[in-house]
C-alpha cells in the first residue's frame, strides 16, 4: 500500500538514467522521471551526442529534462529547445560536485552565489512555460549550508518545486544524508519539496516522507539493479527476470554500439549483486565483448 501514498521517483543519473533505464523504472510504477544531466551548451550548439541525451519517447511523460550550465542565456536557449520538444519540466542541476563542473560555475557552484542563482532563475522562469525546477544539495560545505536560502529565492523567482539532496558537494556521497535539511527547506517554502539521499526501500521512502514532510521521494542508487523499488509489493523472482529481459531488450533497441554493450555490463552487473560469486561475474562480464555474450553470461549465473 506504500506506494499509493507516496510519490516515488527515479533520481537523475548520468550515464545511468538514459532512456532505457527510465522506461524500466516507469514500468515498476516510478513517477514523474528526469533525464540525467544535459549540458546546456552543447545541446544549443547540437552536439549530436548530447542531442541523443536528450531524446525521450511520448511513454515517458511526465519527464522533467535536467540541465547543466551556469550562462543564464545559454541554459534559457537550451530550456525552450526542449521546452518545444515536448518536456513536461525543465529540471536545473545545482548538485553536481564533480571538480571540472563546478570550476565552470555549475552544478553545485551555482549554490555558492545565490545571486548569480538568482540570475539564472528569473531568466529561465521568463524563458519558458512548463514547470521549472531546481535540485539542490544542502550547500556548498559545512560553513556554508544554505539550501534554505536557496529554496527561498527559487520560491520567490517563480520556481515550481525543489527537490533536496541535503548532503553539502564537499560531502559528495559520504556519510548520512541529513534528512533534517530536507525537513527544513520544507517548512521554509510552500511549494512541493521532493526529498532525496539514502533512499533505498518503501520504507525508506515512508519514513524520510515521515520525517521531512517531503511531497514526494526520488530514489537514485538504490534503483541500481532494483528498479522494483518503486512498486511497495514483494517482486517474484519470475517477475525480476521479466523486468531485467525488458531492460535487455530496450537498451539494444535505444542504444547503439559501446555505449548499448557499457549499458549492458552496468545495469547486469548491478542486476547480479547478491548472487552467490557476484564479483566474480562482474569482472567476467566486463571483459565480454557482445552483447549476447554477456548477456548469456548473466543468465547462466541467474
Ligand atoms: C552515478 C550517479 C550519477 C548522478 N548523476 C546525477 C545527475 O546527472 N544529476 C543530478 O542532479 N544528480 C545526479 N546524481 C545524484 C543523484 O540524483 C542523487 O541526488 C544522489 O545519488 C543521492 O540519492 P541516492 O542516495 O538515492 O542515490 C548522480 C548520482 C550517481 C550515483
Amino acid at each position: 500500500m506504500l506506494d499509493s501514498v507516496i510519490d516515488l521517483r527515479l533520481a537523475p543519473m548520468a550515464a545511468v538514467t538514459n532512456l532505457p533505464f527510465r522506461l524500466v523504472a516507469r514500468g515498476c510504477g516510478a513517477g514523474r522521471l528526469t533525464s540525467e544531466e544535459i549540458d546546456a551548451r552543447a545541446l544549443v550548439v547540437g552536439n549530436v551526442r548530447t542531442s541523443e541525451l536528450a531524446r525521450f519517447l511520448p511513454e515517458e511523460h511526465p519527464i522533467a529534462m535536467q540541465l547543466l550550465g551556469a550562462d543564464p542565456d545559454v541554459l534559457a536557449e537550451a530550456a525552450r529547445h526542449l521546452e518545444a520538444a515536448g518536456a513536461d519540466a525543465i529540471d536545473l542541476n545545482m548538485g553536481c560536485p564533480v571538480a571540472k563542473i563546478v570550476a565552470k560555475g555549475q552544478g553545485a557552484a551555482l549554490m555558492r552565489d545565490p545571486l548569480g542563482a538568482a540570475v539564472v532563475f528569473r531568466t529561465l522562469r521568463k524563458a519558458i512555460g512548463v514547470d521549472l525546477t531546481i535540485k539542490i544539495r544542502g550547500g556548498w560545505d559545512a560553513r556554508t549550508v544554505n539550501a534554505v536560502e536557496i529554496a527561498r529565492i527559487a520560491e520567490g523567482e517563480g520556481i515550481d518545486a525543489i527537490t533536496v539532496h541535503p548532503r553539502t558537494r564537499s560531502q559528495q556521497f559520504s556519510g548520512v544524508a541529513p534528512w533534517e535539511i530536507i525537513a527544513r527547506v520544507v517548512d521554509a517554502v510552500a511549494i512541493p519539496v521532493v526529498g532525496n539521499g539514502d533512499v533505498r526501500t518503501a520504507e525508506d521512502a515512508w519514513a524520510m516522507t515521515r520525517a521531512t514532510g517531503c511531497a514526494a521521494v526520488m530514489i537514485g542508487r538504490g534503483a541500481l539493479g532494483a528498479p522494483w523499488v518503486f512498486q511497495a509489493a514483494e517482486v517474484s523472482r519470475h517477475e525480476r527476470a521479466r523486468i531485467i529481459r525488458r531492460h535487455c531488450e530496450l537498451i539494444e533497441t535505444h542504444l547503439q554500439g559501446l555505449t548499448a554493450l557499457l549499458q549492458l555490463k552496468k545495469h547486469l552487473a548491478w542486476y547480479a549483486r547478491g548472487f552467490s560469486g557476484a564479483a566474480k561475474l562482474r569482472e567476467a562480464l566486463f571483459a565480454l565483448e557482445t552483447p549476447a555474450a554477456v548477456q548469456d553470461a548473466f543468465w547462466n549465473a541467474w
